[in-house]
């Protein structure tokens, strides 16, 4: 059953394992047909190998086998030759394996051959990453930073894994509370060429109070007998509200039946948003073009459509005027139409739910939105299912994920504010991170030794940038997604500790040795890699792990596994380094093999700190 494609030319020691003690199992138990999960995990204590497998215990249960025996065949049935030594047996029914030199050295040399050892997938379909969703004429908060930085971070990941990923930004660009915003404007004359973000959400405001329908406040003014002015500014109030909201739905009406004018004017309060999205994401290095914005505008001629499948499918019913779908295992049904005739939110998320899986053939649809929308986009999701937008041409359902995520905290555990109480936005949080990373690697460069030492001070702020936003983007993707976090600059930045500046730092000091070494990377690459001592062994086993752990990522939809990844790869770079002199290594035949770990290491920093869209300078 030996599978000789897979000696060399895999990078990925627990899937080879796999496949040969799967076949051995089926040895063992008499029985060819079986394909059974041997439980193949790293070694807690490599002391007693690398790597186990841990089957024999379950499989003997169920069997009515002793596990040690079923063990012992086992291991006298799998083929490990130019693998790992023979296995042992240990304990109740562990199988202890530690992999040959020779096979450690021809995996490190396919991993850094072939793509760090990421298996690349031509698939049919293609990933949906819903990531920003900024709103026009809003300035981008914190919560934006999330789905930014996290969507960001995942469809780097789908893209590394040969996917084909569509970045969708469902820009917030249509319904009354824009049409009364640039209604408002229009009313004042403002220069809508000149007009800034700022501007565009003081007006969205200040349109929104002005319209604040406010009759439940004149009712209780009434009866608990506030004065004449109270009620008098209460009434005013009002009127002056249902003005707005008329003027409002009549710009609403004219934009809808496409209005060169306005058309052009509404066009404007998207181009001034998105200036000021892309300037921050191109601070935050997050890939995100005019291509990727898709708002709900594009839905817009959909929504009546939605509503007619729904109700001809007789799944949707009218209550009250209203349009509903109702769900057999819950009371809230989705409002899909308001008994004024309006669409709503979630009739654009349906719309877009199905053009998402129909028309640009994604089979995954990962929506990363803040964790409060948990309800809404249960109800699309369900709704979306009972129609059957969620399939494919080929019959199959496209898995589609809400991956809701928590609230950014001031150090006083409550929402993150500015010292005058404002909403922080992500803006200035970026423009201090950068700040502060900058004044850290100026005070670094001022040591002679330092590699940065001499630099420009331009130089050194695009460092300084790049070290700033790392602790941002890293103190964000490296929680648990779903969790509130503390925004605590002081912690993110540290150059110890688990922090992106501290990876960056492990990256940039790699770098160095490499330099300081002076020899070519075509001969350093040429060397064979040779692992004798345990902290090289340690590092090398965790090099291995790198495309299985790249798989996983996109598999659990946690950035947070890439970071955890980095940290103990930093960390075990580090214990080598101290254990195993490099550039003062004995002989010129171990220097090389050991700048070959090094330039392994290096590579694989650079390409995890890329998959979170952090920059790895190579000084600091
Ligand atoms: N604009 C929305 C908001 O700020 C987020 C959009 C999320 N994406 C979606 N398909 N609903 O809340």
């Amino acid at each position: 059953m030996m599978d000789p494609m897979t000696t060399t030319a895999t990078a990925d020691p627990v899937a080879l394992l796999d496949r040969r003690f799967r076949a051995a199992i089926a040895v063992a138990l008499g029985d060819p047909s079986l394909d059974l999960d041997p439980v193949i995990k790293p070694s807690q204590n490599p002391q007693f190998g690398d790597f186990q497998a841990n089957c024999a215990m379950a499989l003997a249960k169920s069997r009515g086998m002793n596990p040690r025996e079923l063990a012992a065949k086992i291991v006298a049935a799998v083929d490990l030759s130019g693998v790992a030594h023979a296995p042992e047996v240990a304990g109740p029914g562990f199988i202890n394996v530690k992999l040959d030199l020779g096979a450690l050295s021809a995996m490190l040399g396919a991993m850094s051959d072939a793509d760090l050892g990421v298996v690349r997938v031509k698939q049919t379909y293609g990933v949906t990453v819903d990531l920003c969703g900024v709103n026009v004429a809003k300035q981008m908060h914190v919560g934006h930073l999330r789905a930014t930085i996290i969507g960001d971070c995942l469809a780097r990941v789908f893209e590394r894994l040969g996917r084909d990923v569509h970045r969708e930004n469902h820009l917030g660009d249509w319904g009354l509370p824009i049409a009364m915003t640039l209604a408002s404007l229009r009313r004042q004359r403002i220069d809508l060429d000149r007009i800034t973000l700022d501007d565009l959400n003081d007006a969205y405001r200040a349109a929104q109070a002005a319209s604040r329908d406010d009759e439940a406040g004149l009712a209780a003014a009434m009866a608990t007998g506030a004065g004449p002015h109270r009620i008098a500014e209460l009434s005013l109030q009002c009127t002056d509200a249902q003005i707005a909201v008329e003027d409002a739905k009549r710009t609403l009406v004219r934009l809808q039946s496409g209005d060169p004018e306005l058309v052009r004017d509404w066009q404007k309060l998207i181009d001034c948003t998105m200036r000021e999205v892309f300037r921050t994401t191109g601070i935050l290095n997050v890939r995100l073009g005019p291509e990727h914005s898709r708002g709900e505008s594009f839905f817009r001629e959909r929504l009546p459509k939605v509503v007619e499948e729904f109700l001809a499918s007789g799944l949707a019913k009218e209550d009250r005027g209203a349009i509903v779908v109702p769900f057999a295992d819950r009371e809230r049904p989705l409002l899909i139409r308001k008994s004024d005739g309006g669409f709503l939110y979630a009739t654009t998320d349906l719309a877009a739910v199905r053009f998402r899986v129909q028309d640009l053939l994604s089979d995954r649809v990962v929506y990363v939105v803040d964790g409060r929308q948990r309800d809404h986009f249960k109800d699309v999701f369900d709704a979306a299912d009972l129609i059957g937008w969620n399939r494919l041409p080929d019959g199959s359902r496209a898995t589609i994920t809400h991956l809701g995520f928590g609230a950014v905290l001031g150090k006083d555990k409550r929402p993150l504010k500015t010292r005058s109480g404002e909403n922080f936005t992500l803006i200035e949080l970026l423009e201090e991170a950068s700040e502060r990373g900058t004044a850290e690697v100026s005070r670094r460069a001022g040591d002679p030794n330092a590699p940065t030492h001499g630099m420009s001070d331009a130089e050194l702020a695009a460092i300084g940038q790049a070290v700033g936003i790392a602790a941002v983007k890293y103190a964000d993707l490296s929680g648990d997604v779903m969790r509130d976090y503390v925004f605590d600059l002081d912690r993110m930045i540290a150059f110890e500790g688990d922090t992106g500046p501290y990876i960056q730092y492990a990256h940039a000091r790699i770098a160095s040795i490499l330099a300081k070494s002076e020899a070519a990377i075509d001969s350093i690459r040429a060397a064979p890699f040779v692992v004798r001592e345990p902290a090289e062994r340690l590092l090398a086993l965790h090099l291995l792990r790198y495309g299985a752990m790249v798989q996983e990522t996109a598999i659990a939809l946690e950035p947070s596994r890439i970071c955890s990844y980095l940290q103990t790869l930093a960390n075990l770079f580090n214990g080598f380094y101290q254990a195993c002199p490099v550039l003062k290594a004995d002989d010129a035949t171990a220097r090389t093999a050991r700048l070959r770990l090094c330039d392994l290491t290096r590579r694989v920093l650079a390409d995890g700190l890329d998959l979170l869209g952090i920059v790895a300078p190579s000084r600091m």
